[in-house]
């Protein structure tokens, strides 16, 4: 069995400060990458930042910066964004590195060397702010602008010189590759825009441009830099070695299991990305997801439009982990979603304080009142007691294989579900009125303290802060996670003394 995963996030462009639609994508990557370390697997995560391009060129000359002087600024922010969000990555790759470039200079002279590429003249349309080309019926006119109808930028006319790959011939292995391999675009309604894109017809693709040089340039043509996409895309595998194929992290990690997008830029993994890989002769990624976007009133937030809301200021008024489970449960993933501060307030107050935090908390300080930490003993499950803890062995599978295709939702849904069937058990079991019988007292607190560890197992990808802090009363350390065990109920018992915690989530005061 394969025991390797390797998840990526989208570079993202340093044009500008990072926002909230960058904090998701990372966060999520980052909630996968958490789970499948503590499911045992051997996890290589990556993310970073993409620095080519006349999009970045022409920000840094508007700020009347130097191109790389300009990227290393605020790449920076970008690094220092993935410390705050708590990622787990294990690099941050910049496409302005050396590594990276010798990457892509070798899978140009390969895609040059197999034929692939050829010189000719482009003219057409192009929008910078996604550096990318469209074709005539993908371009409509608002407000005498000329946009594209799929992302709304406003394009412009190119002519010039430009080498081509060859990207028709790739059309029908394309389709081949999608129905042999029916995961490989998710979720299922981008699966289908994608395969209609393709089904009518592939253009070879602009694949240098000559009137602008901040870039990678063509090994065998100077006038020319390469384009921005194929540049950024090989990060995936630059950051493995890439080609020095016998490298370990090429071996461990390539094909890659998920690169993690926004819908935005679908058609460049799951069309272009995988076209260069075939012609190249080299395996393409396993998945490629796209997620919804986080919207702004009814717009996407984006950077070039403005409208974006601050992750940091986000986290100093209310801490990382908040913010974590909330765009991880409210944001049905996969869809678009709305967020707003009322919403982010109100889930910190319920399910975070309330349900999770509380349950905690009145746990350990009933179990420090009355029997002064020590972990209950003699326990001896009820019928009522083995159905609760149960539930979590009869939903494993059901839980592992609804990761495995990202259906993150049911995962989310199950906790809430174990949050609060954990409370009502609390309650209805009434252990302040069983004092007498320290049997049943003990059972109780014992089954409690099993529902607080499987929860806050499970809960670790989401707000591991918080949850490695629950997870100390049981003195569980971050390496010793294992979500295998949360099917296991008697796992406590050799454990002689709790550790108490302190409050977990602070409630916020509303006016309404
Ligand atoms: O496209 N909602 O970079 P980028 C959700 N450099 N996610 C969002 C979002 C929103 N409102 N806005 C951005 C690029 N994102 C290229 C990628 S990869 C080889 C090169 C997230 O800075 C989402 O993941 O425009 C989206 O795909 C990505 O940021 C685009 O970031
Ligand atoms: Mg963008």
């Amino acid at each position: 069995m394969d025991n390797n995963f390797y998840i990526t996030t989208p570079i993202y462009y340093p044009s500008a400060k990072p926002h909230m639609g960058h904090a998701y994508s990372s966060i999520l990557a980052d909630f996968f990458a958490r789970f499948k370390r503590i499911q045992g697997f051997k996890v290589y995560f990556l993310t970073g930042t993409d620095e080519h391009g006349q999009k970045i060129q022409r920000a840094a000359e508007k700020k009347g910066m130097e191109p790389k002087k300009f990227c290393d600024e605020i790449s920076k922010t970008f690094f220092d964004l993935s410390k705050t969000l708590n990622l787990s990555n294990n690099d941050f790759i910049r496409t302005t590195e050396e590594r990276h470039k010798k990457s892509v200079e070798h899978l140009w002279k390969i895609l040059e060397k197999k034929n692939e590429i050829y010189l000719s003249k482009y003219s057409g349309w192009y929008s910078v702010s996604d550096e990318a080309f469209y074709s005539e019926d993908e371009i409509e006119i608002k407000d005498t602008k000329k946009i594209s109808k799929i992302s709304g930028s406003q394009v412009e006319w190119v002519e010039e010189e430009s080498f081509f790959f060859k990207l028709s011939k790739w059309q029908e292995p394309l389709l081949k590759f999608y129905s042999e391999n029916p995961n490989f675009i998710l979720p299922e309604s981008r699966k289908n825009e994608v395969i209609s894109f393709v089904k009518g017809g592939l253009k070879d693709l602009s694949v240098s441009r000559k009137s602008f040089s901040w870039g990678i340039k063509v090994p065998s043509n100077k006038d020319h830099v390469i384009y921005v996409w194929l540049d950024a895309l090989t990060n995936y595998i630059s950051a493995l070695n890439y080609p020095i194929t016998d490298d370990n992290l090429y071996k461990s990690f390539w094909p890659a299991s998920l690169h993690l997008i926004g819908k935005d830029i679908l058609r460049f993994h799951a069309v272009y990305w995988p076209a260069f890989l075939l012609a190249a002769n080299i395996t393409p990624p396993k998945r490629v997801y796209g997620h919804g976007w986080i919207l702004s009133g009814e717009e996407k937030m984006s950077k070039s439009k403005g409208n974006i809301l601050d992750p940091l200021e986000i986290i100093q008024n209310y801490g990382i982990d908040p913010l974590r489970y909330y765009l991880i449960k409210e944001v049905s993933f996969g869809n678009d979603g709305n967020i707003s501060k009322d919403k982010l307030e109100n889930c910190i107050n319920s399910d975070l304080a309330n349900n999770y935090g509380n349950l905690c908390q009145r746990v350990i300080s009933f179990i420090e009142k009355n029997l002064s930490l020590e972990m209950p003993k003699n326990y001896k499950f009820n019928n009522e007691d083995t159905k609760t803890l149960k539930v979590y062995e009869n939903n494993f599978n059901n839980l592992v294989n609804s990761i495995d295709i990202q259906n993150i939702n049911f995962y989310v849904n199950f906790i809430q579900d174990q949050l609060f069937s954990a409370n009502k058990y609390f309650n209805d079991q009434e252990p302040w009125k069983k004092k007498e019988d320290t049997d049943r007292l003990n059972t109780i607190l014992y089954v409690s303290l099993e529902l607080i560890r499987k929860i806050s197992i499970m809960l670790y990808p989401i707000i591991p802060d918080t949850s490695l802090k629950v997870l100390k009363i049981f003195n569980i350390e971050e390496k010793n996670i294992d979500f295998n065990s949360i099917k296991v109920h008697e796992s406590l018992k050799n454990i002689k003394k709790l550790t108490k915690i302190s409050i977990l989530f602070k409630k916020i005061e509303k006016n309404d």
